[in-house]
């Protein structure tokens, strides 16, 4: 696998590829890979002839008070995953490289769908997301790039200006990925000790009530988030930012589930923010 550190590297890298006629699939990441990641890489793998990975932990995409400093960083654990997948190139730049003095252009989302669930609390990190993914994009000259469900609403956030901007990049969102346990797996779970790992299964529960009600006949949207409120209610170590059920991928506000919809929360447990979110009708 090819480690690509440079923007120079990774141009002339994807020129000869787009030379060749290859078709490239990317999966940005900001590292601390698991088995979710690993899904997307293999979706990748199975649709492009080369697949680039990014691991970059992209510092305008966090708060002034969130968790940039100690986000997990494993790069040599990522590589051996990476490898283990088959991804063909990883592109692993310095902060300093990608934000060099001077920059000053940013891509920003300015739906009002960006202003609800993650974005109320995290103002700004959509445009950190957008700005580095467009630049991922652009860099990697990618075909596909593939993006988890369990951010959602990063995924319409990417899937809006790629339509915007005419970027000719198909997006593809991949599942998510469990524990055996229902807990979404996240590079955050690192966090949790033992116990609070066992309470945040809350969220998953909670979901799973949700998609049995309405498989079991219930579209009220009211409803349906009651008994998710109920349900992490009963958790007390669970402290809800938020539990939003709006239309998929708009984030438009519904009454009633008629098509798809997404079930979205973010639960800090203890001093961790998670979310979880499932897709229904
Ligand atoms: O989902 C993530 O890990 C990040 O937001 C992404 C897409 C790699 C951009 O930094």
């Amino acid at each position: 696998m090819k480690v690509l550190s440079t923007i120079a590297e990774i141009t002339a890298y994807t020129a000869e590829l787009k030379k060749a006629g290859k078709t490239i699939g990317l999966v940005p990441t900001m590292g601390a890979l698991h088995e979710g990641h690993l899904t997307l890489m293999r979706a990748a793998r199975a649709a492009n002839d080369v697949v680039i990975a990014s691991v970059f932990v992209n510092p305008i995409q966090f708060g002034p008070n969130e968790d940039y400093d100690k986000y997990p960083r494993m790069f040599e654990a990522d590589c051996a995953k990476l490898e283990s997948v088959n991804v063909d190139a990883v592109f692993h730049p310095d902060p300093a490289e990608m934000y060099p003095q001077g920059f000053c252009t940013y891509v920003n989302v300015d739906g009002d769908f960006t202003r609800k669930l993650c974005g109320a609390s995290r103002p700004g990190h959509f445009r950190g997301v957008a700005t580095v993914v467009t630049r991922l994009m652009n860099l990697s000259r990618a075909d596909r790039a593939y993006f988890g469900q369990k951010d959602a609403q990063q995924v319409c956030v990417i899937k809006r200006f790629v339509n915007d901007l005419n970027i000719p990049v198909e997006v593809v969102m991949v599942p998510i990925n469990r524990e055996d346990s229902g807990l979404a797996r996240s590079s955050r779970n690192a966090y949790l000790s033992d116990t609070e790992k066992q309470q945040a299964l809350c969220l998953s529960r909670s979901l799973r009530k949700a998609e049995a009600a309405f498989a079991g006949g219930e579209k009220n949207v009211a409803a349906l988030l009651k008994i998710v409120r109920d349900e992490l209610a009963a958790e007390p170590a669970a402290d809800v930012e938020y539990v939003e059920l709006y239309d998929f991928p708009t984030l438009e506000p519904i009454e009633t589930v008629e098509k798809e919809s997404l079930m979205a929360m973010a639960v800090r447990i203890g001093k961790t923010r998670l979310i979880d979110n499932i897709i229904i009708g």
